[in-house]
């Protein structure tokens, strides 16, 4: 079977769906790759690229739709591109199936099969297929470039012959996948960040990343994603009065903001209003990547870059990913490739539209004539969904019983070992020589000893603890000193070479377990 990938028609489109690279794999599932000529110039990819990857050029746009029993596009199709569809064709492409009844009406007309890439859904196995994380990873590290460029000021605080200048202070509000990247790029250009969102279970992500999470001063837990497939759902008005009133507290200190808040198939949530805007400093910059679905910010002009009267800037683009064209072709390419490797799974360059999979089935919004979207929720739980079930609450009386039961576990099993432990020993008495059995018990009572140290320390501890008793482990130089005295030549050079590797084990422990405290420190 044959793949081809037209030239994006949309405006300003500047993404290809496949990529030389791209082609090469798809050609070891069995399928001869076309484009349409220039398809993949605005990415960087020239037709010579692509020629000298096995990939055939066609300069026709409908040869290249007639010819191709599997088309890979970026943008939503118009009703032309469509048109073009046939029974025996599959297309997979975005295709905003929620707001296109029309275009799923005209896939259905003509019996063919529709992939829309934003249905992938979000599971563990289909990462690798999930173009919307992969766009909106470009487009989280995009906004904090594009605030940069529109920023006067360093990110990073610095100390100069010429002055001091403080750090950035910047604001991700919605800690998703396009928060997230924003939030690693702030940091890791050395900016103070801070980043907020509705579900909780992100903020130990949050802060990995380097940044603090804005906590809210509210009694009603801050909502549980997991109940929403791994996505937010409406936050209750005294929730979102609690979060306004942190963010209007933030806004005079904050230099950038970048909001990301979304909740599937919903306006964006108005996150950051104007009085907040009007607080800021002059300067400052705010990036809305909701700006497609109406704005964190209702002052957002959507693929539009405005100042405030207060000199705030708001950048509303909704294509970053199109700006980092070379960049997001290759993932998108990518995530293509691999919702054709599960389309293949005999490598035989035949399509096998497994209806029974839960990433084809969720993704596909036409088949056979039918319009199968919206899908029904997939076997497998989405990926934020499968978070720890919550311990039963207890009540003090009950939390008491089970403390006291632990207890008197405990000590019936420490009793029980002590008796084994201590015939073991009468045992072991009655037949050695009185000399072995004084070593024999400073031996046992160490291993007890040194047990009862390591059990009760945290795991990611153990390494370093375990360099510091090596390192007092190394008693043996007091043995060794005390021979080097001998008369015997063989005796002082083992003394001394004892000494000098022992010396080793203890400085070389102690340096090893200070390089290892020094990364669970925070600079
Ligand atoms: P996501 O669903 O992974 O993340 C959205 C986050 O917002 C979630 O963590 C959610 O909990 C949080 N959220 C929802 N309501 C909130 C509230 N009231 N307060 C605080 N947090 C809230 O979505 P993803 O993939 O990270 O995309 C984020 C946004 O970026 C979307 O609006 C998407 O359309 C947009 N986007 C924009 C692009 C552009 O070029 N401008 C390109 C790609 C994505």
């Amino acid at each position: 079977m044959k793949i081809g990938t037209p030239r994006e028609l949309f405006e300003g489109e500047a993404r290809v769906a496949m990529t030389p690279e791209s082609a090469k794999q798809l050609q070891k599932l069995g399928y001869d790759c076309v484009v349409k000529s220039g398809a993949g110039a605005k990415a960087g990819f020239s037709d010579a690229t692509y020629e000298a990857a096995g990939v055939s050029v066609v300069s026709d746009a409908a040869a290249l739709w007639e010819q191709s029993d599997i088309i890979a596009k970026v943008r939503q199709p118009d009703t032309t591109e469509l048109g073009y569809l046939t029974a025996d064709k599959t297309l997979i492409s975005f295709f905003n199936p929620a707001g296109n009844e029309e275009g799923m009406a005209q896939a259905k007309a003509k019996g063919a099969s529709v992939i829309a890439m934003e249905m992938v859904p979000r599971i563990s196995r289909a990462q690798k297929m999930d173009a919307l994380s992969s766009m909106a990873n470009i487009a989280g590290y995009r906004a904090v470039i594009e605030a940069g460029n529109n920023f006067g000021r360093f990110f990073t605080g610095q100390i100069t012959a010429a002055g001091k200048v403080p750090p950035a202070k910047v604001l991700v509000v919605g800690a998703g996948v396009a928060g997230l990247a924003a939030i690693g790029t702030s940091t890791s250009l050395g900016a103070i960040t801070y980043a907020f969102d509705v579900r909780p279970e992100v903020a130990e992500q949050v802060e990995s990343m380097g940044a603090e999470f804005v906590y809210l001063d509210f009694e009603e837990e801050q909502q549980d994603g997991a109940a929403t497939g791994g996505y937010a759902s409406v936050s209750s008005p005294e929730f979102r009065e609690a979060q306004l009133a942190k963010f209007r507290e933030l806004a005079p200190e904050i230099d950038i903001v970048i909001t990301t808040a979304l909740i599937p198939n919903r306006e964006a949530p108005e996150l950051w209003t104007e009085d907040m805007v009007k607080a800021m400093k002059p300067g400052s910059v705010i990036v809305d990547l909701a700006a497609e679905k109406g704005g964190n910010c209702k002052l957002t002009v959507a693929d539009e870059k405005i100042v405030t009267d207060n000199g705030v800037t708001i950048i509303g683009y909704t294509d970053f990913p199109s700006r980092m064209a070379a960049q997001a072709s290759t993932l998108y390419a990518t995530n293509i490739r691999h919702m054709m490797t599960d389309l293949t799974p005999e490598k035989d360059g035949q399509v096998n539209h497994n209806m029974e999979d839960d990433v084809i089935r969720g993704a596909t919004v036409t088949h056979a004539g039918e319009i199968t979207f919206p899908p029904p929720p997939p076997k497998v739980k989405a990926i934020a969904a499968q978070t720890k079930e919550k311990p039963k609450e207890l009540t003090p009386e009950e939390k008491r019983a089970a403390e006291v039961a632990e207890f008197k576990a405990q000590t019936k099993q420490q009793v029980t070992l002590l008796a084994v432990g201590a015939v073991l020993l009468l045992a072991v008495g009655l037949v050695a020589p009185a000399s072995f059995m004084q070593h024999f018990i400073v031996f046992v009572l160490s291993v007890f000893v040194g047990f009862q140290v390591i059990w009760g320390v945290a795991h990611s501890l153990h390494t370093p603890l375990m360099a510091v008793t090596n390192a007092i482990s190394s008693i043996i130089i007091l043995g060794a000193l005390m021979q080097i005295g001998s008369s015997s030549f063989l005796v002082i050079l083992l003394g001394a070479l004892s000494v000098f590797m022992a010396g080793i084990n203890i400085f070389g422990g102690f340096l090893v377990t200070r390089r290892m405290l020094a990364m669970f420190q925070k600079s």
